[in-house]
């Protein structure tokens, strides 16, 4: 299975992809995980996407290409994999067709901008592993500590409501007319946002057939 999963920031991309990939056996490839471990390890990539990444801008293109060839080549994404938070713009979309690269759906989770700003303030993400937390609608057991890891949980610099508004906008301008794109190839899957996760993860599965 080759998923991609749409959505705006705060859509629930990285809360989904991570349940969806221990029920389907198959890796997630975050960008935006990939990016935030680069940022914190000081790599020439995390150097080249701090900027853009704290003005909730898109980091360009071409470094997006490059982190994600590098990342499919690896062997654990041979059965299949879901991506979340790439593609993000027609561009990559069409650099992931030229790599050959057949996806099985791309699921749209719909979510308006006002839910997304309320439900921003609340997130709280493993500074070690990544994995997201909400205060109210996905608690960990133990306040500040990562259910997975034991991490550290800390709320992420961008998600500040005004930089949130700015994601919001590079989204509906960059990222929503891969919906149109999908929607012409017949893989498009829309999903309406549910009020739990669980019931969420139910209609990706009905969506997708599962
Ligand atoms: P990235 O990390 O990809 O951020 P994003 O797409 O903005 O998405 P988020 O991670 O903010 O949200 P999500 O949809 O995963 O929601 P989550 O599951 O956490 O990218 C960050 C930055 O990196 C970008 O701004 C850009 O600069 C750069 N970047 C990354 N990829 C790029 C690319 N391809 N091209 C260019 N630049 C790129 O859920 C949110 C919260 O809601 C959580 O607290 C969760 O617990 C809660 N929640 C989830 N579902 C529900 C539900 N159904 N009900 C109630 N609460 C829920």
């Amino acid at each position: 299975m080759k998923l991609i999963l749409l959505g705006p920031p705060g859509a629930g991309k990285g809360t989904q992809a991570d349940i969806l990939s221990k029920r389907l056996a198959i890796p997630t490839i975050s960008t935006g995980n990939i990016l935030r471990a680069a940022v914190k390890n000081g790599t020439p990539v995390g150097l080249k996407a701090k900027e853009y990444m704290d003005a909730g801008k898109l980091v360009p293109d071409e470094v997006i290409i490059g982190v994600i060839s590098e990342r499919l080549a690896e062997p654990d994404c041979q059965k299949g994999y879901i991506l979340d938070g790439v593609p993000r713009t027609i561009p990559q979309a069409e650099a992931l067709e030229k790599a050959g690269i057949v996806f099985d759906a791309v699921v749209s989770i719909e979510i308006t901008d006002q839910e997304i700003v309320d439900r921003m303030a609340g997130r709280r993400v493993c500074t070690a592993c990544g994995t997201p937390f909400h205060v109210k609608n996905m608690p960990p057991k133990t306040e500040g500590v990562c259910d997975n890891c034991g991490g550290k949980l800390e709320a992420r610099a961008d998600d500040k409501p005004e930089v949130v508004r700015d994601r919001l906008a590079v989204y509906h301008k960059e990222t929503a007319p891969l919906k149109d794109y999908y929607g012409e190839r017949k893989l498009l899957k829309m999903v309406d946002n549910q009020p739990t996760v669980a019931a969420t993860t139910t209609a990706i599965l009905e969506a997708l057939g599962l």
